[in-house]
This record gives structure tokens, C-alpha cells and sequence, in this order.
């Protein structure tokens, strides 16, 4: 699956340099809400890293044997080698992952899959690289189950420099199963705080912010079988 590479996933100064800040809470709760606990043999793939962060935060509380991320943008892929420091880590601006060389134990991606248009494609290409009984986690509230993603699609569409297709819960469900994955998926947060704030472009309540979090955000945990 190749599709052409791009500097910045956001026209928005701001938008990826402030995504690390944002996202570092729930980064921390993937890493609670994962089977697996010791990662000391295991290989990694990041899907749509961006700078960096999910990984690097991976192996300073789960050390991994080694990680991968990958993501269309070459600028952020860029920051995220500058930033992994010793870690076991690399980078590369690519959507190709039959060029990765490697295959991997556990693959994760954070709002990544509502940006691919071809999901079956997408789950293809993950099966290839996963090793027989390894796992994808994705994560997302951006499907058109969810009330607030119509205005959330109307807003990052104008500043994503990638298509925003309108996939739904069983779209993503439906693609991975046919690509032979065992799916289920769980809702993000049951007990964790989640941080409360000014109302903003996607939030314009708390109460939107919780019936999110805790109701919309969901983990789909794709196994492979073969
Ligand atoms: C909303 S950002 C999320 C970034 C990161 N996962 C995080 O949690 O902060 C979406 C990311 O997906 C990347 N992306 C979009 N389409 C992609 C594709 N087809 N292949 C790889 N990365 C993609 C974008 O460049 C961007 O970095």
C-alpha cells in the first residue's frame, strides 16, 4: 500500500506540536489497557507516529526490544528521530511497511485509521508485518458513530493535508475481520480521570469531553491468526 509522501499531516503550525502535550494521558491509558505487560522480547510498530511520542513514552514504562514508527508526514518523522535519544527506536517517513525489513510482536496506532481511506488495504498491509499471533491496537473517536464527528470532520478537514474519509464503527470492525483478524474492541476510559478544561474547537462542554472519552473512544485490539 503506497501512497505519497507529505511534509506535515497539518497546514496548522500548531496543530503537531502541540499533539505530544495532548495526547501523553492517553497514551499512558493504551499502555494500562494492553494484554501484554513484559515487552522485553517484543518488537514494535507505531502507525502514523508523528513525533514520536507514543513509543518513546512505550519504552520508558514498558522497555521494548525494539520500535518502529512510521508515518506519511516527513517533517514530524524528522523531530521524533532528533527526539528518541538511546532508545531502540526508528523513524521512517513511509506508508510502505513490506520495505521495513522486520515483522513485529504488537502494532499500535492513535487516531491514524480514521485517516485511511482504504481500511482493507490498511489491515492487509498489517497483517503481513504482524507475526502469527501478534496483536494491532487502534485507537479512535473519529467514526460517525460517534455525535460530535460530523463537526470534527468539518473542522479537520480544513487543515489535514490527507483526505478525511467517514468510516463508521463497522467499517473498521468489518475490514479487519475480513483480512482474517479476530476484532473485538473496548471502550478507552472506564475509570481514569479525564482531564476537564475550557471549551474548545472539538469540546465545547466537559460533558462532551467525558461522554467522549469514556463512551466514543474506543480500542479495537486486532489479533492475527496466521
Ligand atoms: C491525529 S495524528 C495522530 C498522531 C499520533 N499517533 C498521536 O497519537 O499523536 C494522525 C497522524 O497520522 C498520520 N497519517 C495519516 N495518514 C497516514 C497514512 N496513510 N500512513 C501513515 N501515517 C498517516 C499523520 O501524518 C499524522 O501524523
Amino acid at each position: 500500500m503506497k501512497t505519497n509522501l507529505i511534509e506535515t499531516w497539518s497546514s496548522l503550525s500548531t496543530e503537531e506540536d502541540t499533539m505530544t502535550a495532548d495526547h501523553t494521558w492517553i497514551w499512558c491509558e493504551m499502555i494500562d489497557a494492553i494484554n501484554e505487560t513484559n515487552l522485553s522480547d517484543v518488537d514494535v510498530l507505531d502507525f502514523g507516529c508523528n513525533q514520536g511520542g507514543f513509543l518513546r513514552l512505550l519504552h520508558d514504562l514498558r522497555p521494548f526490544r525494539s520500535g518502529v514508527g512510521v508515518d506519511i508526514a516527513r517533517r514530524p518523522v524528522a523531530i521524533a528521530e532528533t527526539l528518541k535519544g538511546n532508545r531502540p527506536i526508528s523513524y521512517r517517513a513511509t506508508t510502505d511497511l513490506s520495505n521495513l525489513g522486520t515483522t513485529f510482536d504488537l502494532a499500535f496506532s492513535h487516531e491514524v485509521i480514521y485517516l485511511i481511506e482504504d481500511l482493507y488495504a490498511h489491515a492487509r498491509q498489517m497483517a503481513a508485518v504482524l507475526k502469527p499471533g501478534g496483536s494491532y491496537y487502534a485507537v479512535t473517536c473519529c467514526h460517525r458513530d460517534s455525535p460530535l464527528w460530523a463537526m470534527w470532520r468539518a473542522r479537520i478537514e480544513e487543515f489535514s493535508n490527507v483526505p478525511v474519509p467517514n468510516h463508521c464503527i463497522a467499517d473498521i470492525a468489518g475490514a479487519f475481520r475480513k483480512a482474517g483478524f479476530v476484532v473485538s474492541a473496548r471502550r478507552f476510559v472506564a475509570n481514569a480521570f479525564v482531564p476537564l478544561g475550557e471549551p474548545s474547537d472539538y469540546f465545547p462542554t466537559d460533558a462532551d469531553r467525558l461522554e467522549t472519552y469514556s463512551r466514543w473512544k474506543l480500542m479495537f485490539r486486532f489479533e492475527a491468526t496466521g
